[in-house]
């Protein structure tokens, strides 16, 4: 996946170049899952998993995780398997999201869904394999790290995934379908949970590898709420205003389905004005880091000026 003009123009900080910085981290990130997951019997299970694990997509998590491990001082290597896990549990939420009992979509990352090529049983299956497979990843191929840090990784990840997180924002996201007074509050329960919790993961993970400090943690959990929230308000304004080429999933599904998002509840310049704020409110908590916080910054600036 290439991305776009609109972001180097929305480029704020000039001496840092976002595009080729994600582009050299998409290209390791890439090599890194293609390794972690060769085909072997029963072959049919293993393509489905690869499938959709390689069918591009941004690879905004383990680029946020690799980022906030160099940001404290760790390598990329350290944090690569945990990055890599972070895309499977993804790939696996993408999976499950799209099929037929639940957002019933036929494209994803300018393919056909999973279900459409292996159908539904396998596809299920295909998503359990990722999530599970991502657990024994991070546990077997982590090297350099203190296994007091991996297993805070592994109740990191596990918790953002669950009821308490992902889990249990698409429980509420689908119990809200088609309903027309759904609250703010449980709007915002629902993309704190189906979207930001496992941002968050993302963005502390890297740096609890390395071994930051709790206090930069802390802030780190900050900035990441924040831009996980935001990051879902954009998903619904592309929703809208994108085209299915753009986005490589079918547009317009959210009015079709009744979904409730942010646009249906503020319109679309509200809901613009609200990402910006918390982009804003995001980079706020990365003053304290300086320099080596530009990568971050600049990331939080894509997720509003990205266009799909
Ligand atoms: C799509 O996530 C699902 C949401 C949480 C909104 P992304 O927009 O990160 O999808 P990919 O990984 O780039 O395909
Ligand atoms: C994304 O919500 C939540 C997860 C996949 C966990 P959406 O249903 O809006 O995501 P897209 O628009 O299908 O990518
Ligand atoms: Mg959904
Ligand atoms: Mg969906
Ligand atoms: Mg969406």
């Amino acid at each position: 996946m290439v991305f776009t003009d609109e972001v180097q123009a929305s480029q704020q900080d000039s001496r840092f170049d976002l595009l080729a910085y994600l582009a050299e981290r998409q290209t390791l990130v890439e090599a890194a899952l293609d390794r972690s997951l060769p085909v072997i019997y029963p072959q049919k299970i293993y393509e489905a998993m690869r499938y959709s694990l390689l069918a591009g997509g941004k690879r905004l998590r383990p680029i946020l995780c690799l980022a906030t491990s160099e940001l404290a001082g760790g390598t990329l290597e350290m944090a690569m398997p945990t990055a890599c896990a972070l895309e499977m549990i993804h790939t696996m939420s993408l999976i499950h999201d799209d099929l037929p009992a639940m957002d019933n979509d036929d494209y994803r990352r300018g393919k056909l869904t999973n279900h459409k090529v292996f159908g539904e049983d396998i596809a299920i299956l295909a998503g359990d394999g990722l999530l599970a497979y991502a657990f024994e990843h991070v546990a077997v191929e982590s090297k350099q790290v203190p296994a007091d840090r991996l297993l805070r990784i592994v109740a990191i990840l596990g918790r953002a995934v669950g009821a308490a997180g992902l889990v249990g924002g698409q429980v509420v996201d689908l119990e809200s379908e088609g309903k027309t007074d759904v609250s703010l509050e449980t709007l915002n329960f629902i993309h704190n949970h189906k979207t930001a919790a496992l941002l968050e993961a993302s963005v502390i993970s890297g740096a609890i590898l390395a071994g930051a400090a709790e206090c930069d943690v802390q802030r780190l959990s900050r900035y990441a709420k924040n831009i996980g929230l935001a990051f879902q308000i954009v998903d619904d304004i592309l929703d809208i205003t994108a085209t299915q080429e753009e986005l490589g999933k079918t547009a317009g599904k959210d009015l079709q389905a009744q979904k409730a998002t942010y646009p249906s509840i503020w319109g679309l310049e509200e809901s613009r004005h609200q990402a910006q704020s918390l982009i804003k409110d995001a980079k706020a908590e990365l003053a304290e880091f300086g320099a080596p916080a530009r990568p971050l910054m600049a990331i939080a600036d894509f997720i509003t000026a990205r266009s799909h």
